[in-house]
C-alpha cells in the first residue's frame, strides 16, 4: 500500500485520493470528499486552521487511510505562475538566471515568496536554442499556514505544488489524446475557475477567473428569491435548461459569459503564439456537471468538450468504487497529487 495520499483543500470541499503502483499500473486504494464548512475559509485565522486539521483527520479516518504522509496543493488563485524563455545554458547557471528573471516578473518581493521552477521544453529557433521554464511563486506566509494545518493533523507534508500542476498530471495520465492535441482544461470550482492551456500536453499558460459555482448559486438566490440550499438544488437540477421559463439559466449565464470571455482571450493568445487552435476542452471541478454546460461551451467556443472523468477505469475494476461513478472530474486535482511521487 502506498505510504502517502493526495489532498485537495478546495473552497467548498476537501478531497483525498490514494493510489498504489503495481507493475507500472496504478491501483486506486481510496477516494472521498467532505464538505468544507468554512466558505471563504481564511487559512490565516488560527481557529479555521485548527478546525480544518480536525476535518482532515476525520475524513482520513473515515476513508480508512493509514498513511501519514501527504502531497497537497495551493490554489492557483493564491500563487503567481508564469513561463520564461531563457537561452540554452549550463544547469549550474540556470538557477541564477531564473532568479534574475524572477526579480523582473514576480509581482512580490522575492523575500516574501517560495520560488519553484521546472524545465518544460527546449525550443529550437533560427536565433538559437532556448529553454522554456514554468515558474511558480507562492507567498511564504501562506505556505507556512499550510504546513501548520498538516502538522496539526499529524501529517507529514512531502510535497506542496499548485492545483494547476496536479491537474495537468492527472489529465496527462488518464487522457493520452492530450499529447496529440492542443487542449484547455477548465476547472469550474466553487470560488474560482482555473483555465489551463496545454500545447500537445505541455503547459502553455494558466489564467484564473475569480468566479465559479458559488457566484452562480448566489445569482440564483437573488434572481429567483430562493435560499442558498434551494438555489444550489435548482442549479444542479435545471442548470441551463429552458425549464422554469429559463429563469435559472438566465441567472447562471452572466457568470458563464465571464468565463467564456476569458477562454476566448486565451484561445486568441494561444493561436497568435503557436499558429494553431485549441480544439478540445476537458471539463473538471464540481461545476463540470452543470446541466447544459458542455453544449453551451461547444456552441460558444466551437470546440469539442469532454468531461475529465479520471477515475472511471477504476470503477469498472472494483465494485467498491461504484459511488465514484460520474464523479472523477471532481477528483482531478487530488488524483494528480496522489500520482506525484509514485
Ligand atoms: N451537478 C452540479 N451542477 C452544477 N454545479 C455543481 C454540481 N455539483 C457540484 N457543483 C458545484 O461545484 C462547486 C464545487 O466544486 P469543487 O469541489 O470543484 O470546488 P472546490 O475545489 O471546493 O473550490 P475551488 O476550486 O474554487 O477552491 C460548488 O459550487 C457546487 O455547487
Ligand atoms: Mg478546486
Amino acid at each position: 500500500m502506498g505510504n502517502f495520499f493526495g489532498i485537495d483543500i478546495g473552497a467548498s470541499s476537501i478531497k483525498m485520493v490514494q493510489f498504489e503502483k503495481k507493475k507500472n499500473q496504478f491501483d486506486l486504494i481510496s477516494a472521498g470528499a467532505v464538505q468544507n464548512p468554512f466558505p471563504n475559509f481564511n487559512i490565516e485565522i488560527d481557529q479555521t486552521l485548527v478546525s480544518l486539521a480536525e476535518l482532515i483527520k476525520k475524513l482520513k479516518s473515515d476513508l480508512g487511510i493509514s498513511a501519514n504522509k501527504v502531497v497537497a496543493s495551493l490554489p492557483e488563485r493564491k500563487v503567481f505562475t508564469t513561463t520564461l524563455e531563457l537561452p540554452q545554458m549550463k544547469e549550474s547557471e540556470l538557477s541564477q538566471a531564473v532568479l534574475w528573471e524572477a526579480e523582473n516578473v514576480v509581482p512580490y518581493p522575492l523575500s516574501d515568496v517560495n520560488l519553484d521552477w521546472e524545465i518544460l521544453s527546449e525550443i529550437k529557433s533560427p536565433k538559437g536554442e532556448k529553454i522554456k521554464i514554468i515558474l511558480v511563486a507562492a507567498p511564504v506566509a501562506l505556505v507556512d499556514r499550510y504546513l501548520m494545518v498538516f502538522e496539526n493533523a499529524g501529517l507529514e507534508l512531502l510535497s506542496l505544488e499548485t492545483d494547476t500542476l496536479a491537474q495537468i498530471r492527472s489529465v496527462k495520465t488518464f487522457f493520452p489524446n492530450i499529447f496529440e492535441l492542443d487542449t484547455l482544461v477548465v476547472d469550474l470550482g466553487a470560488e474560482s475557475t482555473n483555465l489551463i492551456a496545454l500545447e500537445k500536453g505541455s503547459f502553455f499558460s494558466v489564467r484564473q477567473v475569480p468566479t465559479g459555482g458559488l457566484a452562480i448559486t448566489r445569482n440564483i438566490v437573488s434572481e429567483l428569491n430562493l435560499d442558498l440550499v434551494k438555489a444550489e438544488e435548482y442549479k444542479k437540477v435545471y442548470g441551463l435548461s429552458p425549464q422554469l421559463e429559463g429563469k435559472v439559466a438566465s441567472a447562471i449565464e452572466p457568470v458563464l459569459k465571464i468565463i467564456v470571455g476569458e477562454i476566448k482571450k486565451m484561445q486568441g493568445f494561444f493561436e497568435e503564439s503557436t499558429k494553431r487552435n485549441i480544439s478540445l476542452v476537458y471539463l473538471t471541478g464540481g461545476g463540470a456537471l452543470l446541466p447544459g454546460l458542455s453544449e453551451y461551451l461547444v456552441k460558444s467556443l466551437g470546440v469539442e468538450v469532454h468531461l475529465a472523468d479520471c477515475l472511471s477505469v477504476f470503477i469498472n475494476r472494483n465494485q467498491r468504487f461504484s459511488f465514484l461513478k460520474n464523479a472523477g472530474h471532481f477528483f482531478t486535482v487530488a488524483t494528480g497529487l496522489a500520482l506525484k511521487l509514485l
